[in-house]
């Protein structure tokens, strides 16, 4: 039998940690460091940083080791991954809201957006560019009331798919499609792209802070645990302590 599959997610309050972004830096790599310094906007910078350091922060913690330790590997479209340990994780943030998934049993994509509230028309112009046809119809049937936080969730779920995968947007957006209603759980319903996905795949929604909706896309056949820890100020992170 399958063993099951633990994810840890952390959710951040990024109102709250950018200010600790220079005493973060020091944990860093030369590159991330490079990386923070071209940001043009100091909002983009602490956030980098912050975010940066929290995930080596997790990650260290995991692996008992130091977070200036931890060394990322690239895959070809970005995807941050570790070479030497077999523990799993990805990262996603939106305005005030971030978020980390980490799990030693399978591979996953995690993302986290603010729901915006345009028109009815532009989230049907978004929709028929980045949904598949199946998405673009069912986000259309869905009364006027629910169309953003459906529009949200199936971004969300979208994006996690995208992620797990860390193929970027070579991996075609209507090459598969999720469910759109923000009030069912979240579900893989096809995926043309790759169909045994169906059976080796599956797709959560995520608590959020309010006005946020997040979803995780887990590689696993086994049943999944989701343990839900929320970091809203680095008090919290008795690993930060030294800083
Ligand atoms: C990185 C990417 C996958 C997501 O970008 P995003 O939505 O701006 O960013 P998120 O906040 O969710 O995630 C960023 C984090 O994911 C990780 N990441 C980077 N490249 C990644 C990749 N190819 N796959 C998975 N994770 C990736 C990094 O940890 C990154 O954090 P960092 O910028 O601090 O290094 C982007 O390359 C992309 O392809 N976006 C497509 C967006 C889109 O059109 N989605 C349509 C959904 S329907």
């Amino acid at each position: 039998m399958t063993s099951p599959i633990s994810v840890d997610i952390w959710r951040l309050s990024l109102g709250d940690l950018r200010n600790y972004a220079s005493a973060l830096r020091w944990c860093l790599s030369e590159s991330e460091k490079k990386r923070a310094d071209r940001f043009v906007f100091e909002r983009d910078r602490t956030r980098f940083i912050a975010c940066r350091a929290i995930l080596r922060g997790i990650i260290a913690q995991s692996l008992n080791i130091g977070p200036a330790d931890v060394v990322f590997a690239y895959g070809n479209k970005g995807k941050p991954f570790l070479e030497r340990h077999a523990l799993f994780f990805n990262l996603s943030h939106s305005n005030n809201e971030a978020c980390i998934a980490l799990s030693a049993g399978a591979a996953l994509g995690i993302d986290v957006e603010q729901i915006r509230s345009p028109t009815r028309n532009r989230w049907m112009d978004l929709a028929q560019r980045f949904f598949s046809v199946a998405e673009v119809q069912a986000l259309s049937d869905m009364p006027e009331r629910l169309q953003s936080d459906a529009f949200f969730a199936c971004w969300t779920r979208k994006e996690a798919y995208l992620k797990l995968h860390g193929l970027g947007l070579s991996l075609p957006l209507d090459q598969f499609s999720v469910n759109v209603d923000p009030d069912s759980p979240a579900e893989l319903h096809s995926s043309e792209w790759c169909p045994d996905d169906l059976s080796r795949s599956a797709l959560y929604d995520l608590p959020t802070s309010p006005g946020y909706r997040s979803a995780i896309a887990i590689a696993a056949t086994a049943s999944v645990t989701i343990n839900d820890a929320c970091i809203s100020g680095i008090e919290s992170f008795p690993f930060f302590e030294r800083v």
